[in-house]
């Protein structure tokens, strides 16, 4: 199975999240500007939310994908409020025939004096559970 993990970070929160999410999948973390190299059988992506919405790049992004090119893709994201609506607005760019991974993973990310040094090392373990249970239902071990 090729996994692949993908985000947009402006300030780095959601890097801390796709780096746990892709040590647990044993992949390396990229930016959304780093191509595939062949076809991907489960993509992580994830972002924050500016002014109530995830980045017009990563709207942009999940515009672009093909279902001829991903099979399947779970959401995570920080942000300073718990419901954020990333997964919701991001799934509503996505193609038909791309499944969508549910539950989606937000962790809280520190933005002026609210959810002061997070993602915490707390944090970090709940997205590297989070990915390893996303990849368990997809792939049981025999
Ligand atoms: C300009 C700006 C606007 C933001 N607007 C919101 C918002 O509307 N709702 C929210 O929950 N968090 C908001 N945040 C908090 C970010 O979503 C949070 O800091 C997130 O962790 C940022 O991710 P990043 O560091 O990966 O860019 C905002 C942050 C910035 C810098």
């Amino acid at each position: 199975m090729n996994i692949e993990v993908r985000f947009f970070s402006r300030g780095g929160h959601t890097k801390k999240v796709a780096e746990a999410i892709a040590e647990a999948a044993g992949v390396a973390p990229e930016a959304i500007t780093v191509p595939f190299s062949k076809p991907v059988d489960l993509l992580f992506l994830g972002g924050g939310i500016y002014a109530g919405k995830p980045a017009s790049e990563v709207l942009e992004y999940a515009k672009a994908l093909s279902g001829g090119n991903v099979k399947r893709v779970a959401f995570f994201s920080t942000s300073m409020s718990p419901t954020n609506g990333f997964a919701a607005q991001v799934e509503e760019n996505i193609a038909n025939d791309i499944e969508v991974i549910e539950p989606a993973f937000h962790c809280p990310g520190q933005f002026l004096f609210f959810n002061r040094k997070r993602p915490k090392e707390e944090d970090l373990s709940k997205a590297k559970d989070f990915a390893a249970k996303t990849i368990h239902k997809l792939h049981p071990p025999t």
